[in-house]
């Protein structure tokens, strides 16, 4: 007979041991760390404290009853940890693939709702590591019960705490959900993949020859699909960056984002701006460029680098502020908007909308993309949502008009109009409903004087000036000077307030 205390001793060594040696290899085997040593490497030493490690499944069909008293562990791992970097708090829940798969039970899905209640409670972010086989198959409706509990909770949190999700083993199924409510889902390479239905299910279905990594894998996922917004290498990889990443994000739409010590001095002249952009306005250039020159030691953390890319969203600092840039992308269909920049755009915005980070856009953009393709799938409506984000946002908005702002796609890019606070244009700016030679084509279609006719327009609208002497940029500035205003701008916009009209939810074009 065991004492008390040898039994919490017991009981807490089981815990610990999770699914057992031989399965803590083969987990090994593939690459993957396992669920605690997943959260040393993600947390601050010994920062971190665990809970309701004394939990069990509750299952005693199909055998399971008997497994419980083999292997008196918990069905899953659960932390809660508080100081990871700069005394940020945050909950975390690590799923153990070693122990049943990491699958869903009741209990499982209990604990996840307990920490993300908690978290709610406080009001402070939760990270969960994702690597599971789905839903407890033999706990059935149980754990999809445990499923729709967490959905829920992540719909109750979205906007009011960041959630982020890190799939680092399978994760299918009901499983996806969970990771699609959240705020950003990160997946790790070659040993991740999400998808509804596994390769198996597809081939009956459609007869699709398909591999999981093909159908669901990282890079299926940051580059083709849009479901996730950054694969890392490994899990360290992941890990370390998910450190980096959670330094920007405030802890709850109550918080203010961070501010860091910043050593670049906020009013470096940055003078390579001065001829970045090309003399012919058809000509590309890079606008990561731009962004990383003005932004504090040239720190991007890009998210969906792989996804869009006419589009560039993250996030930096600027005289040590959290801020959420936003860049069309010239280099790529010459940076014009189309379904999945406009879907990229908008969700990057409410997210700092969301969590008061401000919003800094760099503009040049000809237009959105033309052609049934687009037009067959929506861009209409797409395109609304880019809109619809950044009208309703209200946090400081910084608007740059390096080049181009055509047509609805300039109304569309934090333009003045839509609230922008401080909207400025470089010398080369082009502010006009659309580029000189479809212009001419229009206006003077079927005259001769066409070349006559373009010298006109250029000379009328090619350049900043009918939108600066509407009020509708703020100033023509140097490009070198372009960060020293940004971070003045920031801090006098950083007592900001703004209030939408009351009403129980917005609409926003889905
Ligand atoms: N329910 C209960 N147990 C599960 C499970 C589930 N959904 N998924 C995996 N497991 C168990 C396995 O029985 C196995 O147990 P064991 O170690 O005692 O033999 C262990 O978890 C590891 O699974 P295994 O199949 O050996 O790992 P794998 O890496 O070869 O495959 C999966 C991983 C996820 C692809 C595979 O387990 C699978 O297809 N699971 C079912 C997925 C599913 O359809 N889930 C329901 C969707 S909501």
């Amino acid at each position: 007979h065991l004492s008390v205390k040898e039994r919490i001793e017991a009981k807490r060594r089981a815990a610990l041991a999770g699914g057992g040696q031989a399965r803590i290899d083969a987990q090994h085997k593939r690459g993957k760390l396992t669920a605690r040593e997943r959260i040393d490497l993600l947390l601050d030493t010994d920062s971190f404290v665990e809970t309701d490690m004394f939990v069990e499944h509750r299952c005693s069909d199909f055998g399971m009853e008997q497994d419980k008293n083999k292997v008196t562990h918990l069905p899953e791992v659960i932390f809660y940890f508080f100081n990871i970097i700069f005394c940020l708090c945050l909950f975390c829940f690590s799923q153990d693939f070693t122990v049943f798969g990491g699958s869903l039970s009741g209990a499982h899905a209990q604990k996840i709702c307990k920490i993300m209640d908690q978290a709610m409670k406080v009001g402070a972010p939760v990270i969960g590591l994702n690597d599971s086989g789905g839903a407890r198959i033999q706990e059935g409706v149980e754990s999809l019960a445990g499923y729709a509990d967490i959905f829920l909770r992540n719909v109750m949190a979205s906007g009011v705490i960041p959630q982020i999700s890190l799939i680092m083993g399978p994760c299918a199924g009901g499983a996806v959900y969970s990771p699609a409510l959240t705020d950003f889902t990160f997946m790790v390479k070659d040993t991740s993949y999400l998808f509804i239905t596994g390769p198996d299910v597809v081939k009956s279905v459609t007869n699709e020859d398909v591999t999981q990594e093909e159908l669901g894998g990282a890079k299926t996922h940051t580059s083709v699909s849009g479901v996730a917004h950054h694969a890392f290498e490994n899990d360290v990889d992941a890990l370390l960056n998910l450190r980096e990443f959670f330094t920007f994000l405030p802890l709850s739409n109550q918080d203010p984002a961070p501010i860091r010590e910043c050593h670049d001095p906020s009013d470096r002249l940055v003078r390579s701006l001065e001829t970045i952009v090309p003399l012919e306005s058809t000509k590309a250039y890079d606008m990561l460029e731009i962004i990383k020159a003005v932004l504090d030691e040239k720190d991007f953390f890009e998210i969906m680098p792989n996804y869009a890319k006419n589009i560039v969203v993250g996030f930096a600092r600027m005289n040590g502020r959290t801020v959420g840039i936003v860049g069309n992308q010239p280099k790529v269909a010459s940076g014009c908007l189309d379904i999945n920049s406009s879907v990229k755009g908008a969700r990057f915005v409410r997210f700092c909308d969301a969590f008061n980070i401000p919003i800094i856009t760099f503009v040049d953009v000809p237009g959105f993309l033309p052609g049934t393709a687009q037009e067959y799938g929506g861009i209409i409506r797409h395109g609304a949502k880019l809109l619809f984000a950044f009208a309703e946002a209200t946090v400081p908005k910084i608007t740059i008009i390096t080049r181009k702002a055509y047509g609805g796609a300039y109304d569309v890019m934090s333009s003045k109009h839509l609230r922008g606070d401080v909207n400025y244009a470089w010398p080369t700016a082009e502010v006009a409903v659309m580029g000189a030679k479809g212009a001419v084509q229009i206006i003077f279609r079927g005259k001769d004087n066409q070349a006559e006719a373009e010298a006109e327009y250029v000379e009328k609208f090619a350049n900043p000036f009918p939108a600066a002497v509407r009020g509708f940029v703020d100033d023509i500035i140097e490009p070198s000077t372009t960060r020293k205003l940004i971070c003045s701008n920031l801090e006098v916009l950083a007592r900001k307030k703004q209030v939408n009209p009351w009403k129980k939810h917005a609409n926003i074009p889905l």
